[in-house]
């Protein structure tokens, strides 16, 4: 009789290595694909359409190549990010789904500030220093990649400054909501809101929306708070969050409204 070979757990681990390691090797691939439909406008296109579209539809709302973009959709289809219907008997369409909608550059949901922001050349750029970072070089990883911290970048860099913006505006969208529907009564006999570092201000709309007694202060670096939107009962104040004068100033105005 033949010896019968029994496979070992560390061959199983072995084996597991040799798949998952391409999962590495092209571990970026997700997020530029991600990336490239946000850019293209594929969930506004079907959002806009208002049900499925098929390829040759897509194709030609977002003037691409075809067999360039089916490729996309398969790589969307397969992680789930979209979705295949049938149209008719013989057509099948892309839909949306809970993810691709937050794609959309549009809506309440919309992270796609945050994927633009997170995948841009200035932030992935700053990934590339983080083993100087942990061997210690003393500077961050952003201004290892770009010589000046972040705010001082954006400064210099007005669309990047508007991404930073829009990019926190999608995740205070979320957070607030959550807080508004959550705990409201941590509002009860609040007069004043001062957000520090508050952005273009979409935290505290919707906070004096929802609690219209609330007199709101968006506090922030003067280019920030000169672009945001303006909303009524909310007072816009630029100035330095580290320079204690500025900020006692900021108080005394909170408390005198
Ligand atoms: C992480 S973001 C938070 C944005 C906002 N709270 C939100 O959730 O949408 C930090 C904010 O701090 C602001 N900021 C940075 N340095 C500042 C400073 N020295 N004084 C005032 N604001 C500053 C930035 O402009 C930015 O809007």
């Amino acid at each position: 009789m033949g010896d019968i070979k029994v496979r070992g757990k560390k061959e199983d681990e072995d084996e597991k290595a040799e798949v998952d390691i391409w999962n590495y090797v092209f571990g970026y691939v997700k997020i530029a694909v991600v990336k490239c439909a946000i850019e293209l406008g594929i969930a506004d296109a079907i959002d806009k359409h208002g049900s499925p579209m098929t390829l040759s539809q897509l194709t030609t709302t977002l003037k691409c190549q075809p067999s360039r973009l089916y490729r996309i959709m398969r790589f969307l289809v397969h992680y789930q990010i979209f979705k295949e219907e049938p149209i008719t008997k013989d057509s099948i369409g892309f839909a949306l789904t809970p993810l691709s909608r937050r794609l959309s550059r549009h809506g309440e949901r919309s992270m796609a500030a945050m994927i633009l922001l997170q995948s841009s050349p200035v932030t992935l750029a700053t990934w590339h220093s983080l083993s100087a970072r942990v061997l210690d070089s003393g500077n961050s990883p952003f201004e290892t990649a770009h010589g000046k911290d972040v705010w001082s970048y954006a400064e210099e860099n007005p669309r990047h400054s508007k991404l930073i913006d829009e990019a926190m505006a999608c995740d205070a969208r979320v957070a607030v909501r959550a807080i508004i529907e959550g705990c409201p009564q941590v509002f009860d006999g609040i007069k004043s809101l001062v957000d520090v570092g508050g952005g273009n201000g979409t935290a505290l709309s919707m906070l004096v929306k929802a609690f219209p007694w609330i007199h709101g202060i968006d506090f922030d670096l003067p280019r920030v708070v000169a672009v945001a939107p303006k909303v009524d009962g909310i007072k816009y104040v630029g100035g330095d969050m580290f320079d204690g004068c500025c900020m006692t100033g900021v108080m005394r105005n909170a408390y005198k409204s």
